[in-house]
């Protein structure tokens, strides 16, 4: 049974780290300090099982108008089990992410998961623009300290 929680003292940042820095596609290698100033400034959820930490999600927001979500993961032992979506919608309906015009996100392949809580692709994507410096957390990482 997944328990959902809010709170950002429960995180295991260790674990959260881990998978980003070696298992995602999106945020190979990035730096601990740099995680940790990413989760200090995004609405954090966890999800666990019998006490230890199986996901996550994040929403980077000012909290009024917008948010972006980041990091979605389950560890592989727990997935296809619903925590996915389940944790993704928990974090939907926080309190702080009511009455926001837009939602963002990118994915290389869960479009399904995503659409069934009511995201769709851009309809004019030649509006977005972005900056993006895929690198970044690698150059960090081989600079010497
Ligand atoms: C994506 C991820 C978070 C899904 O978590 P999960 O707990 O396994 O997913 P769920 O069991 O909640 O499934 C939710 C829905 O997504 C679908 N789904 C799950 N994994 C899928 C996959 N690999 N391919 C296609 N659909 C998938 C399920 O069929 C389910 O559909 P339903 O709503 O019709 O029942 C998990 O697979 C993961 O951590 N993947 C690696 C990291 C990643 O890719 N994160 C997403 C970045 S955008």
């Amino acid at each position: 049974m997944l328990r959902i929680s809010a709170d950002p003292a429960e995180l295991e940042v260790g674990l959260i780290h881990g998978f980003l820095s070696r298992s995602s596609y999106w945020a190979a290698d990035i730096p601990l300090p740099t995680l940790e100033r990413a989760l200090a400034n995004s609405v954090c959820y966890g999800g666990y099982v019998d006490g230890a930490q199986v996901a996550f999600a994040r929403a980077v927001t000012d909290q009024a108008t917008f948010a972006y979500l980041a990091d979605v993961f389950v560890v592989p032992d727990h997935r296809g089990k619903g925590y996915g979506r389940d944790i993704v919608r928990a974090l939907m309906q926080d309190s702080r992410l009511q009455g926001l015009r837009r939602w963002h996100l990118v994915t290389r392949d869960m479009q399904g998961l995503y659409g069934r809580l009511g995201f769709t692709a851009l309809d004019q994507p030649e509006l977005h623009m972005q900056k993006h410096d895929p690198d970044v957390y690698r150059r960090a990482a081989s600079k010497p300290a």
